[in-house]
């Protein structure tokens, strides 16, 4: 049995977890800082790694004893050292070295992305497993969509990457948040235009063919392009306002100073954000359908915080032809499990970290 600590401060959340087998997860502590950053929509750098100082040491003793491991069980700490906020990162990495250059245990540099890959790997606790687990078969193709992502990515193996396209603007996860500050339905955006579309304050769900928004086609064969996508919304909105003869003149006003709390109806919003929403997933769903096909794939794996959308999971399992999993929804998020897994991988193809390791904000997947 091979236990793994895996750490994660690469935004917002302090996280630490233990893993068993790259698969079992034995403790997953997220401490999340959503509230905190709530009142500035969006993560705020500075307050994001102070907050991670604070926590970090808890946050692993609280993994270890849940786990009820010593130090002396850790086979590796695996830690992510990129990509992610310079000062969140180096958080999480100056503590993991330190704590493997204390308890000599080996340390793991893991990618944050191929983390989120990994979190597909992971199985609940085996008395609440329905099935026995399966592996992930290759040839994969990994649709990651975050709040910095939107990558394509081919595996052929374990750590062999071939990357297939990405988004040449803003991330699928980015377009979410955008989309909510301008619809006035706050941080974080993808939940948030998730319980919108499904006509949470509105008296019917939202209708995802309402509104016609273009898809998020990028001109290279695997590309999105979501800029367009967020500005079509917004020209809607100040469309909507107009017509309702909303109070200030709206045009030319940036985005962030919109709320569509001005003269937008509760129906009118639930049916923007389906639309919205079904226009990103669309794309997705396109992109990667067409990816398995050129490329003879026999799963696709979502990886990433907007893989816990339940039109986009509805709809790769719906449209493509090859078995679609995806992580349970507290794995696609932001967590240290997934971190742990990744390294357990890494680990077992006797890969390593120096303690000269660094962090790599703009670290990439290939
Ligand atoms: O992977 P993640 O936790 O952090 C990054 O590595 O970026 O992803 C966060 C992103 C945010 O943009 C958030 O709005 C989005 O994932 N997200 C969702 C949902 N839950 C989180 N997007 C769409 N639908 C969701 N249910
Ligand atoms: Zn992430």
């Amino acid at each position: 049995m091979t236990l793994i600590l895996g750490i994660e401060t690469s935004c917002d959340e302090t996280a630490a977890a233990v893993v068993e087998d790259g698969r079992t997860v034995r403790s997953n502590v997220v401490a999340s800082q959503i509230a905190l950053h709530q009142q500035y929509g969006g993560v705020f750098p500075e307050m994001a790694s102070r907050q991670h100082m604070l926590t970090i040491t808890p946050v692993i003793r609280q993994a270890l004893g849940e786990a009820h491991a010593t130090w002396r069980d850790l086979a590796a700490i695996a830690v992510i050292h990129g990509p992610g906020l310079a000062g969140s990162l180096l958080v999480g990495l100056n503590v993991a070295k330190a704590l493997a250059w204390a308890q000599d245990i080996p340390l793991v540099g893991v990618n944050h992305l191929e983390a989120h890959i990994y979190a597909n790997w992971l199985i609940p606790p085996p008395e609440r497993a329905a099935k026995p687990p399966t592996t992930p078969p290759f040839p994969l193709v990994c649709a990651i969509v975050s709040g910095g992502h939107t990558d394509l990515v081919l595996m052929r193996e374990h750590h062999d990457y071939q990357l297939l396209g990405q988004t040449i603007d803003d991330a699928a996860g980015e377009a979410f948040d955008k989309v909510a500050r301008l619809l006035g339905l706050g941080y974080p955006g993808g939940p948030a235009i998730q319980r919108a579309a499904e006509g949470a304050d509105a008296p019917q769900p939202g209708n995802p063919s309402a509104y016609n928004f273009p898809r998020s086609l990028g001109a290279g064969s695997g590309d999105f392009s979501f800029s367009g996508l967020k500005t079509a919304v917004l020209r809607l909105v100040q469309e909507i306002q107009r017509r309702q003869g909303s109070t200030a003149p709206i045009r030319g006003r940036k985005m962030a100073e919109v709320s569509a709390s001005e003269g937008v109806s509760p129906q009118e919003l639930a049916d923007i954000a389906a639309s919205f929403q079904m226009a990103v997933v669309d794309a997705l769903v396109q992109r990667t359908a067409e990816a398995v096909e050129r490329y003879g794939a026999v799963q696709v794996l979502l990886a990433g915080g907007v893989a816990a959308n339940k039109l986009l999971r509805a709809e790769m399992s719906r449209r493509i032809k090859v078995v679609v999993r995806y992580p349970p929804i507290n794995y696609c998020t932001d967590n240290a499990a997934m971190v742990a897994a990744a390294g357990y991988f890494r680990f077992l193809a006797g890969l390593r970290s120096g303690l000269e390791l660094d962090i790599v904000p703009g670290l990439r997947m290939v």
